[in-house]
C-alpha cells in the first residue's frame, strides 16, 4: 500500500534560491554564506596514475540552490559516484574548488572534513545499510549520538522524520522487521536527523520494487519541498529523476546538458543519445 499516494509532486521554481526560507529549512539557525548549499567549480578528477590515469570528472561546474532536488545521469563510467564523492568532501578533486555552504573544502584537513561530513551532510547508498541490532529510532538517531557533544538531538525533529516516513508505528522495529522500501526510509530520515546542508543519494531506489521506488521518491521530493531540504541523487532510471527539479547529464566527466522540470520520456530520450 502507497501510504504516499495522491500527494502531487509540487515542481520547482526556476530560482531555487529564492525559496530558502521554506518552513523549517534545514541547517535553520545556521548563518548562511552562500546561495548555494553546494557548489563545484571547475571540478576535475583522475583516478590512478601515468598511462593507466583514467579523467573520471573534466572541468565539472554545478550549483545546487538550497532546497532543491538535482539528479544526476550519464551512461555507466561516466563520472557520476566520483562527482557525487567529490561535492561530499568523501574524496579531494585534482583541481577547481568544492563548497558546502559557502565553506571551500580545500583546505580542510581530513579530521575537518570528516566532521564536516558527520554534521553537515547526509548520505543515502542503494545497499539497506543499517544496523540490524538497532532499533528504527536508534538507527535514526545514530548520526547524533556519534557527534558526542557536537550534536544534540532534537525529539520533535524526530518525531516528524518518523512521521514523514510513515515509520511511526515501527520506532521500536529492527531493521530485520521492515520491507526493503521501509528500509530505505529509515536511512533517509538517519540521513536527515542533524539537519544536513545536503543529502547525497547514490542510486537510493536501486535495489527497490517500483512502488517503494515511488514512495521513496515521493518522500525526498516532500523533504524538499516542506522542509526546504537539498538532495543530490545519482540515478540512472529516467522515472527517478523526473522527480528532481534538474537533472544534470554526465558523459566521459563532463556536463554535457542540464534538464529542468523534465519528464521522464525527455530524460529517457536524452540518455538514449548518449548512448546510456
Ligand atoms: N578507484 C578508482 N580507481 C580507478 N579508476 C576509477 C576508480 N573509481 C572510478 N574509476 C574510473 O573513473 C571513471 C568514472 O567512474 P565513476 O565515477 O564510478 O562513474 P559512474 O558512477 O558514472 O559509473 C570510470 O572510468 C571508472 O572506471
Ligand atoms: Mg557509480
Amino acid at each position: 500500500m502507497d501510504e504516499h499516494a495522491g500527494v502531487g509532486i509540487r515542481r520547482y521554481e526556476e530560482d531555487g534560491a529564492a525559496r530558502s526560507g521554506a518552513r523549517g529549512r534545514a541547517g535553520a539557525g545556521r548563518a548562511r554564506r552562500s546561495p548555494w548549499a553546494v557548489r563545484l567549480g571547475g571540478v576535475t578528477k583522475s583516478h590512478g596514475s601515468g598511462r593507466a590515469a583514467v579523467t573520471a570528472l573534466d572541468d565539472v561546474t554545478a550549483e545546487l540552490p538550497y532546497g532543491t532536488f538535482t539528479a544526476v545521469m550519464g551512461p555507466s563510467g561516466s563520472g557520476k559516484s566520483t562527482l557525487l564523492h567529490c561535492a561530499s568532501g568523501l574524496e579531494r578533486p585534482d583541481r577547481g574548488t568544492v563548497e558546502i555552504a559557502g565553506r571551500d573544502l580545500g583546505p580542510l584537513n581530513e579530521r575537518q572534513r570528516t566532521e564536516l561530513r558527520r554534521e553537515r551532510v547526509g548520505f543515502v547508498f542503494q545497499g539497506l545499510n543499517l544496523l540490524p541490532a538497532l532499533t528504527v529510532e536508534q538507527n535514526i538517531t545514530l548520526p547524533v549520538r556519534l557527534a558526542g557533544r557536537r550534536l544534540r538531538l532534537d525529539s520533535g525533529w524526530l518525531d516528524e522524520l518518523l512521521t514523514r516516513t510513515g515509520l511511526a508505528d515501527r520506532r521500536k522495529h529492527r531493521p530485520g522487521e521492515l520491507s526493503g522500501g521501509q528500509q530505505q526510509r529509515v536511512a533517509i530520515a538517519r540521513a536527515l536527523i542533524a539537519r544536513p546542508e545536503v543529502v547525497f543519494a547514490d542510486e537510493p531506489t536501486g535495489a527497490l520494487d517500483t512502488a517503494s521506488a515511488r514512495n521513496v521518491l515521493e518522500l525526498l521530493r516532500q523533504l524538499v519541498d516542506d522542509v526546504g531540504q537539498t538532495v543530490l541523487m545519482v540515478t540512472h532510471d529516467p522515472v527517478a529523476a523526473s522527480y528532481a527539479d534538474a537533472v544534470l547529464l554526465l558523459a566521459d566527466g563532463r556536463v554535457t546538458d542540464v534538464l529542468h522540470r523534465a519528464p521522464a520520456v525527455a530524460i529517457a530520450e536524452r540518455m538514449t543519445r548518449l548512448g546510456a
